[in-house]
Protein backbone atom coordinates (compact mmCIF):
# COMPACT_ATOMS: atom_id res chain seq x y z
CA UNK A 1 0.00 0.00 0.00
CA UNK A 2 1.81 3.69 -0.96
CA UNK A 3 2.05 6.58 1.42
CA UNK A 4 -1.13 8.38 -0.08
CA UNK A 5 -3.23 5.46 0.03
CA UNK A 6 -2.33 5.47 3.67
CA UNK A 7 -2.99 9.03 4.31
CA UNK A 8 -6.68 8.64 2.32
CA UNK A 9 -7.43 6.19 4.95
CA UNK A 10 -6.42 8.62 7.54
CA UNK A 11 -8.76 10.99 6.34
CA UNK A 12 -11.90 8.48 6.17
CA UNK A 13 -10.55 7.16 9.54
CA UNK A 14 -9.16 9.28 11.69
CA UNK A 15 -10.37 7.70 14.60
CA UNK A 16 -8.72 4.41 14.13
CA UNK A 17 -5.23 5.23 12.10
CA UNK A 18 -3.40 8.03 14.41
CA UNK A 19 -0.61 8.37 12.08
CA UNK A 20 0.37 9.95 9.31
CA UNK A 21 2.80 7.90 7.85
CA UNK A 22 3.36 4.22 8.20
CA UNK A 23 6.31 2.71 10.91
CA UNK A 24 9.44 2.58 9.05
CA UNK A 25 11.88 -0.29 8.66
CA UNK A 26 13.98 1.18 11.48
CA UNK A 27 11.60 0.83 14.02
CA UNK A 28 9.72 -2.73 13.14
CA UNK A 29 13.07 -4.84 13.20
CA UNK A 30 13.78 -2.71 16.54
CA UNK A 31 10.58 -3.40 18.16
CA UNK A 32 10.70 -6.92 17.10
CA UNK A 33 14.16 -7.65 18.82
CA UNK A 34 13.37 -5.44 21.63
CA UNK A 35 10.64 -7.76 22.57
CA UNK A 36 12.83 -11.14 21.87
CA UNK A 37 10.16 -12.70 18.83
CA UNK A 38 11.51 -16.44 18.99
CA UNK A 39 10.64 -18.81 16.04
CA UNK A 40 8.44 -20.61 17.87
CA UNK A 41 6.11 -18.11 19.14
CA UNK A 42 2.37 -17.48 18.77
CA UNK A 43 2.42 -13.97 17.36
CA UNK A 44 -0.49 -11.22 17.09
CA UNK A 45 -0.26 -7.84 15.84
CA UNK A 46 -3.22 -5.15 16.74
CA UNK A 47 -3.39 -2.92 13.83
CA UNK A 48 -0.85 -4.05 11.42
CA UNK A 49 -2.05 -1.30 8.78
CA UNK A 50 0.56 -1.41 5.58
CA UNK A 51 2.33 -4.15 7.13
CA UNK A 52 5.45 -2.56 7.78
CA UNK A 53 5.68 -3.86 11.29
CA UNK A 54 4.50 -7.55 10.28
CA UNK A 55 7.59 -7.24 7.80
CA UNK A 56 9.76 -6.91 10.66
CA UNK A 57 8.19 -9.97 12.54
CA UNK A 58 8.47 -12.14 9.48
CA UNK A 59 12.35 -11.01 9.14
CA UNK A 60 12.68 -12.84 12.48
CA UNK A 61 10.19 -15.34 12.72
CA UNK A 62 9.48 -16.22 9.17
CA UNK A 63 7.61 -19.46 10.35
CA UNK A 64 6.05 -18.42 13.57
CA UNK A 65 1.75 -18.45 13.68
CA UNK A 66 1.11 -15.26 13.54
CA UNK A 67 -2.33 -13.13 13.53
CA UNK A 68 -2.63 -9.52 12.27
CA UNK A 69 -5.72 -7.58 12.92
CA UNK A 70 -6.45 -4.35 10.92
CA UNK A 71 -10.24 -3.76 10.52
CA UNK A 72 -9.87 -1.31 7.31
CA UNK A 73 -11.00 -3.62 4.61
CA UNK A 74 -8.55 -2.11 2.10
CA UNK A 75 -5.63 -2.68 4.31
CA UNK A 76 -6.26 -5.87 5.75
CA UNK A 77 -6.75 -7.47 1.32
CA UNK A 78 -3.49 -5.96 0.81
CA UNK A 79 -1.97 -7.99 3.80
CA UNK A 80 -3.48 -10.77 2.64
CA UNK A 81 -1.70 -10.73 -0.80
CA UNK A 82 1.22 -9.31 0.70
CA UNK A 83 1.63 -12.08 3.47
CA UNK A 84 -0.21 -15.40 1.95
CA UNK A 85 0.67 -17.34 4.98
CA UNK A 86 0.07 -15.33 7.65
CA UNK A 87 -3.82 -14.92 9.54
CA UNK A 88 -5.97 -11.65 8.83
CA UNK A 89 -8.85 -10.77 11.01
CA UNK A 90 -10.60 -7.36 10.18
CA UNK A 91 -11.89 -8.08 13.92
CA UNK A 92 -11.31 -5.33 16.43
CA UNK A 93 -8.38 -5.96 19.29
CA UNK A 94 -10.96 -6.03 22.13
CA UNK A 95 -12.16 -9.19 20.46
CA UNK A 96 -8.78 -11.18 20.22
CA UNK A 97 -9.57 -13.81 22.85
CA UNK A 98 -12.78 -14.79 20.15
CA UNK A 99 -10.18 -14.44 17.26
CA UNK A 100 -7.35 -16.58 18.99
CA UNK A 101 -9.87 -18.88 19.86
CA UNK A 102 -11.11 -19.50 16.54
CA UNK A 103 -8.01 -19.78 14.94
CA UNK A 104 -6.79 -22.47 17.34
CA UNK A 105 -4.27 -20.31 19.12
CA UNK A 106 -6.10 -19.19 22.37
CA UNK A 107 -2.55 -18.29 24.26
CA UNK A 108 0.09 -16.01 22.84
CA UNK A 109 3.75 -15.07 23.03
CA UNK A 110 4.53 -12.14 22.03
CA UNK A 111 1.57 -9.33 20.63
CA UNK A 112 3.24 -6.23 18.70
CA UNK A 113 1.30 -3.32 18.73
CA UNK A 114 0.50 -0.49 16.23
CA UNK A 115 -2.39 0.95 17.92
CA UNK A 116 -3.31 4.32 17.91
CA UNK A 117 -3.33 4.37 21.87
CA UNK A 118 -3.49 8.15 22.92
CA UNK A 119 -5.89 8.97 20.86
CA UNK A 120 -8.40 6.97 22.51
CA UNK A 121 -10.46 7.51 25.82
CA UNK A 122 -9.33 5.24 28.81
CA UNK A 123 -12.24 2.99 28.62
CA UNK A 124 -11.47 1.90 25.01
CA UNK A 125 -7.77 1.24 25.99
CA UNK A 126 -8.31 -0.36 29.05
CA UNK A 127 -11.31 -2.83 27.16
CA UNK A 128 -8.33 -3.30 24.66
CA UNK A 129 -5.40 -4.40 27.80
CA UNK A 130 -7.81 -6.63 29.36
CA UNK A 131 -8.50 -8.75 26.36
CA UNK A 132 -4.67 -8.69 25.59
CA UNK A 133 -3.41 -9.92 28.86
CA UNK A 134 -5.97 -12.06 29.42
CA UNK A 135 -4.74 -14.00 26.50
CA UNK A 136 -0.95 -13.63 27.24
CA UNK A 137 1.01 -16.71 28.37
CA UNK A 138 2.86 -15.80 31.17
CA UNK A 139 6.00 -15.17 30.34
CA UNK A 140 4.30 -13.19 27.52
CA UNK A 141 5.13 -9.53 26.53
CA UNK A 142 3.87 -6.40 24.49
CA UNK A 143 5.44 -3.81 22.48
CA UNK A 144 4.17 -0.62 21.74
CA UNK A 145 5.41 2.59 20.15
CA UNK A 146 4.92 6.14 20.77
CA UNK A 147 6.42 9.29 19.30
CA UNK A 148 9.48 11.00 20.66
CA UNK A 149 7.35 14.41 19.80
CA UNK A 150 4.48 13.19 21.77
CA UNK A 151 6.81 13.40 25.17
CA UNK A 152 6.53 16.92 25.44
CA UNK A 153 2.30 17.29 25.50
CA UNK A 154 0.81 17.23 28.64
CA UNK A 155 0.08 13.40 29.70
CA UNK A 156 2.86 12.20 27.79
CA UNK A 157 3.22 9.38 30.63
CA UNK A 158 -0.16 7.94 30.38
CA UNK A 159 0.42 4.92 27.87
CA UNK A 160 3.09 4.44 30.59
CA UNK A 161 0.90 4.50 33.01
CA UNK A 162 -1.34 2.34 31.67
CA UNK A 163 0.59 0.11 30.80
CA UNK A 164 2.08 -0.08 34.39
CA UNK A 165 -1.07 -1.34 35.53
CA UNK A 166 -1.84 -4.25 33.36
CA UNK A 167 2.28 -5.24 33.36
CA UNK A 168 4.50 -6.06 36.32
CA UNK A 169 7.01 -4.36 33.95
CA UNK A 170 7.71 -1.91 31.81
CA UNK A 171 10.72 -0.63 29.66
CA UNK A 172 11.59 1.89 27.18
CA UNK A 173 13.66 0.87 24.09
CA UNK A 174 16.01 3.27 22.26
CA UNK A 175 14.61 5.57 19.97
CA UNK A 176 14.43 4.22 16.06
CA UNK A 177 15.80 8.01 15.20
CA UNK A 178 15.02 6.88 11.72
CA UNK A 179 11.54 6.89 11.87
CA UNK A 180 9.35 9.13 10.46
CA UNK A 181 8.67 10.80 12.90
CA UNK A 182 11.52 9.69 15.44
CA UNK A 183 9.70 7.01 18.41
CA UNK A 184 10.52 4.50 20.56
CA UNK A 185 9.06 1.81 22.00
CA UNK A 186 7.80 0.28 25.67
CA UNK A 187 8.23 -3.44 26.22
CA UNK A 188 5.47 -4.62 28.94
CA UNK A 189 6.21 -8.20 30.52
CA UNK A 190 4.59 -10.13 33.62
CA UNK A 191 1.20 -9.71 32.57
CA UNK A 192 -1.43 -9.42 35.62
CA UNK A 193 -4.33 -11.35 35.07
CA UNK A 194 -7.50 -9.93 36.61
C1 LIG B 1 -0.88 3.90 13.20
S1 LIG B 1 -1.86 2.99 12.08
C2 LIG B 1 -0.96 1.60 11.47
C3 LIG B 1 0.40 1.39 11.74
C4 LIG B 1 1.02 0.21 11.01
N1 LIG B 1 1.98 -0.33 11.90
C5 LIG B 1 1.67 0.69 9.73
O1 LIG B 1 2.84 1.02 9.78
O2 LIG B 1 1.02 0.74 8.70
C6 LIG B 1 -3.00 2.18 13.23
C7 LIG B 1 -3.72 0.99 12.67
O3 LIG B 1 -4.57 0.43 13.68
C8 LIG B 1 -5.77 0.01 13.08
N2 LIG B 1 -6.80 -0.03 14.15
C9 LIG B 1 -7.50 1.03 14.62
N3 LIG B 1 -8.32 0.66 15.60
C10 LIG B 1 -8.12 -0.68 15.77
C11 LIG B 1 -8.70 -1.65 16.65
N4 LIG B 1 -9.61 -1.30 17.57
N5 LIG B 1 -8.27 -2.92 16.56
C12 LIG B 1 -7.32 -3.26 15.65
N6 LIG B 1 -6.76 -2.40 14.78
C13 LIG B 1 -7.15 -1.12 14.85
C14 LIG B 1 -6.03 1.03 11.99
O4 LIG B 1 -6.88 0.55 10.98
C15 LIG B 1 -4.62 1.31 11.50
O5 LIG B 1 -4.26 0.52 10.39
Amino acid sequence: MSAFAFLRDVARRPTQMGAIAPSGSQLGEMMAREVGIEPDHVVVELGAGTGSLTQAIRNRAPHAPLLALEPGAEMAEGLRRRFPDIEVSQRLAHELPEVLREWGHPAVDRVVSGLPWTIWPDHVQNQILDAVVSCMKPDGQLVTFTYVHSQVLPGADVLKKMLDRYFGSVRKTPIAWLNLPPAFAYVASQPRKK
